[in-house]
């Protein structure tokens, strides 16, 4: 049993394949819940997923590119198809890049914006309005600190993530009289496959090596380390269980004093 009861509770976790989203699927898991991965990499996440805890039920993949508005619409009433009900729901799936503003293409800003906030704002007003008031429900979504400052790099990812708390804030006070919690959950650098490509970016405008930035992002920080995935998977469980049910459209930092809160 893992540190959570999430026996009899089925959590959707977006982002499932990789990072942040497997880690908190794992936590789930070892706490007992039924967990439905969603994810454009179906491969990767049927493998992770087969290799949890079971709990009775196999752990379901939902094969999904979030990037179409029709895709993250289809997710909640095939979650909902399949396991009959929804308990939990975590929005870790999403995409960064480092370009220059005036860089920026339409197509990458529509990616960012398309998965980081228009699948993650269909997915949770789906899933709150197919939640059972009488169980609640919690909603986590992935933020960054990118989204409390403007960034001269990733213009649009900042902007999505700001856009992430908002959103946030707008369901929080929309479903908690549902008893439904929304908040969101706001990493420091993480060490996750998302900075493979982050690093691809920062290599071209800046000419360092990933190893500068951990270095730099590790001194930076008052804890001398940088986030592993089960660091932000720790507070998504906890805001996820019963313990962290009176915390609601909050947006919380888990980064070892990297950032403080504004
Ligand atoms: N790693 C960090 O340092 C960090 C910091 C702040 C915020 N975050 C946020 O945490 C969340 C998880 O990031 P991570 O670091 O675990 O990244 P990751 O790249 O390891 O995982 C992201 C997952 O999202 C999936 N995904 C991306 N685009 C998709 C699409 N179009 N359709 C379906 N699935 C798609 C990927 O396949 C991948 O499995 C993201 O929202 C990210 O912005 C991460």
């Amino acid at each position: 049993m893992g540190t959570y009861d999430f026996r009899n509770k089925v959590a959707l976790v977006t982002g499932a394949a990789s990072g942040i989203g497997f880690a908190a699927a794992k936590q789930f898991a070892e706490g007992g819940a039924w967990i439905i991965g969603v994810d454009r990499n179906a491969e990767r996440m049927k493998s992770l997923l087969g290799a949890l805890p079971k709990n009775g039920h196999p752990h379901l993949a939902i094969e999904k590119d979030l990037r179409s508005a029709t895709a993250a619409q289809e997710v909640v009433p095939e979650a909902v198809e399949l396991a009959g009900r929804l308990d939990i729901v975590v929005n870790a799936a999403g995409v960064c890049y480092f370009t220059k503003m005036q860089e920026i293409s339409v197509e990458e800003f529509n990616e960012v914006f398309d998965v980081n906030v228009r699948a993650l704002f269909l997915i949770s007003v789906a899933a709150a309005e197919a939640m059972d008031p009488a169980k609640g429900g919690r909603i986590i979504n992935l933020g960054s600190n990118a989204g409390r400052k403007g960034r001269t790099w990733s213009a649009h990812y900042a902007a999505s993530k700001a856009a992430v708390k908002n959103i946030t804030e707008s369901l929080a006070l929309s479903y908690g009289s549902k008893n439904i919690t929304v908040n969101t959950v706001c990493p420091g650098p993480t060490e996750t496959p998302m900075w493979d490509t982050n690093f691809k970016g920062l290599k071209t405008l800046t000419g360092k090596e990933p190893q500068e930035f951990w270095d730099l992002w590790r001194k930076q920080t008052p804890l001398g380390r940088v986030g592993k995935p089960e660091d932000v998977a720790n507070l998504i469980c906890f805001l996820a269980s019963e313990k962290g049910g009176f915390i609601n459209g909050q947006e919380i930092n888990v980064c070892g004093g990297f950032m403080l809160t504004s």
